[in-house]
């Protein structure tokens, strides 16, 4: 494993512990002799930023992103690759991440993460008796480690990414900031914009909502496809990933759906286009469920 993965520390969320040089308020009062134009000294106060306002934000970009409290401590060191699903997985996770500091300054159109199962949540339910059972039994796709891994991500992206706006085509801002990251969780996330669209506000807070998904720097979508299917939730999934497909933001997600059953659940025209940000990092897996194989131990 290489270096940068194995440290937990990076991994973690920042304390809360308050910056005793600033008392919190972010910036450092000092006493500075200034010279008047008649040639007297005045001892003024002068306020500089404390060198906390990074660990502020950092804080705040940690806040933002909705790291579910279950995954607070899923990183890259407590992740076990004991199979070669899990391998397949961690691997997939780390030559993507390698790779993230060029896909968030170059925008590449492969610039996604996804993972599938091999044969999809809604095709097993399809089935009945006998078939159903043993389509269970040879494709599990739960409990594989693919949230915990992209949470892992998710952390890692918000430690380490700072990101240069564009001010204007081709021009880039001088200073940069870290990353914003969301994430949501398909159930949630849609019962929430189902929700707002029924706000009766004019539409205000499901602009907002849909905004959140579509600016972030980067999204981690859990379980998509997993909320029932309903013409509206096509369009929202359309929406939302046809424009991060037109500005190049990256998608992490998971799904226990296959690429033939997601299109049914998400639609073809956003499940075409995410596939196709993914571009060869896709990964089909299936395995044993990683709850279950500790109590056998
Ligand atoms: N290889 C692994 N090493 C350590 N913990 C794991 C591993 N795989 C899964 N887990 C833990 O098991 C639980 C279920 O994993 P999860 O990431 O939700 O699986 P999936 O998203 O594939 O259904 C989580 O608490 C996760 O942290
Ligand atoms: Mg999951
Ligand atoms: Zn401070």
């Amino acid at each position: 494993m290489s270096k940068q993965y194995e440290s937990s520390k990076p991994q973690n969320e920042p304390s809360d512990a308050e910056c005793k040089a600033c008392n919190d308020t972010g910036f450092l009062i000092e006493k500075a002799e200034q010279e008047q134009y008649n040639g007297e000294i005045i001892i003024k106060d002068l306020g500089r930023p404390c060198h906390c306002m990074k660990q502020k934000s950092l804080k705040n970009r940690f806040k933002n992103a909705l790291i579910p409290e279950e995954f607070k401590d899923a990183r890259f060191d407590n992740y076990k690759t004991e199979s070669d699903v899990q391998q397949t997985l961690l691997h997939a996770t780390q030559e993507y991440l390698k790779e993230f500091p060029s896909i968030i300054k170059d925008k590449p159109e492969h610039n996604s993460l996804g993972f599938l199962a091999v044969f999809g949540e809604s095709r097993i339910r399809s089935l009945s008796g006998e078939a159903k059972y043993k389509a269970k039994q040879d494709h599990n796709n739960f409990g594989l480690g693919k949230t915990h891994l992209q949470m892992a991500a998710a952390k890692w992206i918000l430690n380490r990414i700072r990101v240069r706006d564009e001010i204007a085509p081709g021009q880039y801002s001088k200073f940069d900031r870290g990353a914003r990251v969301l994430c949501v969780s398909d159930i949630t996330f849609m019962d929430d914009l189902t929700n707002a669209r029924m706000a009766g506000d004019g539409g205000e807070t499901l602009s907002k909502l849909l905004e959140s998904a579509i600016a972030a720097d980067v999204l981690v979508w859990d379980d998509l496809g997993k909320a029932k299917w309903s013409e509206s939730k096509e369009g929202l999934y359309y929406q939302i990933i046809n424009e991060r497909y037109l500005h190049k933001r990256p998608i992490l997600f998971s799904s226990n759906e296959d690429a033939g059953t997601l299109s049914d659940k998400i639609g073809y025209a956003a499940s075409s286009r995410l596939l196709g940000m993914c571009g060869d990092r896709l990964y089909r897996v299936e395995g044993d469920d990683y709850r279950l194989r500790k109590e056998r131990f």
